[in-house]
């Protein structure tokens, strides 16, 4: 990902963010990071970029023709039009969501302010973005320019190199981190809590959240309100469990935003995929069914919802006609609730490695990609979903004696999914080895396997079930625009 930052203090910028786990990312090729000095684009023989406001008032004001040139300087060459960032206290608050989104971007320009300001104008036609690191006010955007790329950079894949801390840690789903302990087990008198102690992960994971609970209600009490609505949420959707396990995981995985709910309806958004989900927890009687968001948000936070996984069919033609979203497919959901993991069988050895059957499993990494393609593209042709796949979440490649064999991973929205297996090995449990593998992965991190069926596919149905996989009756649908 590429940072560009305009700035009358290149210097300042580049050697705070040329050091530490930024600096391992340029040195990688995963991050560049460039400063512009706006002060090169002042046609003035004084080399100023600043002058007087109209209208009087103390201070001097950015011109809008050395910030326009610069930014045309950085604009100009990129394929794509990049985000354009202007960090000022009058911005939208800076939060960890917003680092996810721009994390999703090739490039992001940000143009950092100085004096009183930037000329309105320039600011009107190039600015996708106001955004502010907090109230109060700084001397220069600098400071705040380097907060949000360092925030931004290491939620890029590779940049931290312990792919997982990027997401169990603070702001995890409206849950501040736990307290961590390191060596040694005593420290001025204070031992560390005997459970972290224990090897036994599932108390272990109940400690972390319990503390993580109590240390939200008490920091951060705005923070724990909407933990307790998302709670209440799953609550609701439990009346229907297997059927809303989509929802409910979106949340025990700290990926939901509550977009709105009442006593008889919700609507959540997955965070990672953007997409949409909503329900009615019981199922309505009426074939039609006005869902209440449809008159309760307004036209901004509707047009937003691009992709949305509808869950009572009572709903699907209002939504349709209101949204401009058609249905493309109907599915069941199918979760596998046990919290024991499935027995291997001897389907593979411990830690995947290769046992009697000849069957290995390992992470599918970049180099397997061609492969992982050849074998998906019967279902899907995407090359950069499936670089994305890997890149950001758990995929895995089945060997058979060696041999590649099949794949298995997990969707944006974080259904499990893409299972296919080479027309080579088949009948061999390749496809078996692959679920017990992930699945256990999964329940090993306290997460429930969930995914969908393709209503006719009565194999698959079958297959899921001999696992243990419970099988919603109801069907979901998925609603494109
Ligand atoms: N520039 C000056 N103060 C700022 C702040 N709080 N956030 C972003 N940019 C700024």
């Amino acid at each position: 990902m590429k940072f560009t930052i305009l700035t009358l203090f290149p210097d300042m910028v580049m050697s705070g963010l040329n050091d530490s786990i930024i600096k391992r990312g340029m040195d990688n090729g995963l991050l560049e990071v460039g400063a512009v000095n706006i002060r090169d684009f002042s046609a003035d023989k004084h080399k100023r970029v600043d002058d007087y406001t109209y209208g009087g008032g103390a201070g001097m004001l950015m011109q809008a023709e050395p910030v326009y040139q610069a930014l045309s300087s950085v604009t100009s060459e990129s394929q794509k039009k990049p985000r354009v960032v202007y960090v000022t206290p009058q911005g939208r608050p800076f939060c960890q969501k917003m680092a996810e989104e721009f994390a999703k971007e090739e490039q992001l320009v940000l143009l950092c302010g100085h004096y009183e300001g930037i000329d309105e104008r320039v600011l009107e036609e190039c600015v996708t973005d106001y955004v502010s690191i907090g109230d109060y006010v700084l001397t220069g955007g600098e400071l705040a320019s380097m907060v949000i790329v360092d925030a931004v950079a290491r939620l890029v894949p590779g940049v931290l190199h312990n792919e997982t801390s990027a997401e169990t840690e603070s702001f995890h789903g409206e849950l501040l981190e736990y307290p961590q302990y390191s060596r040694p087990e005593e420290w001025h008198g204070k031992r560390v809590p005997e459970v972290l102690l224990s090897g036994n992960s599932k108390k272990i994971r109940e400690w972390r959240l319990t503390e993580a609970e109590k240390r939200t209600k008490e920091r951060r009490p705005d923070l724990y309100e909407k933990y307790q609505l998302l709670q209440l949420a799953k609550k609701r959707l439990s009346v229907r469990k297997i059927h809303h396990m989509d929802m409910i995981e979106a949340i025990n995985r700290g990926r939901a935003t509550l977009i709105y709910m009442d006593e008889t309806e919700c609507l959540l958004m997955e965070n990672q995929s953007g997409t949409y989900f909503h329900t009615t927890y019981e199922a309505t009687e009426q074939e039609t069914y006005r869902p209440h968001f449809l008159d309760k948000l307004g036209p901004e936070s509707l047009d937003k919802i691009i992709l949305l996984m509808e869950h009572n069919e009572g709903c699907v033609s209002e939504i349709e006609k209101e949204l401009g979203l058609h249905m493309e497919y109907q599915n069941h959901t199918c979760a596998l609730t046990r919290r024991e993991k499935l027995p291997i069988r001897g389907l593979y050895a411990e830690d995947g490695k290769e046992g009697p059957t000849g069957i290995s499993i390992e992470p599918l990494t970049l180099s397997d990609l061609d492969y992982a393609l050849g074998l998906y593209k019967l279902q899907f042709d995407d090359p950069e979903y499936m670089k994305h796949r890997i890149e950001n979440d758990p995929m895995y490649l089945a060997r058979f004696h060696g041999a590649p064999a099949g794949i298995m991973g997990m969707h944006v929205d974080g259904s499990i999914g893409m299972l296919e297996v080479d027309p080579a090995f088949r009948r061999k449990h390749i496809g078996f080895a692959l679920e017990t593998y992930l699945y256990n992965k999964m329940i090993e991190n306290g997460e429930i396997p969930y995914g969908y069926i393709f209503h006719t596919n009565q194999i698959s149905i079958n297959m899921q079930e001999k696992l243990g996989m419970y099988v919603a009756k109801e069907y979901s649908f998925w609603l494109h625009k």
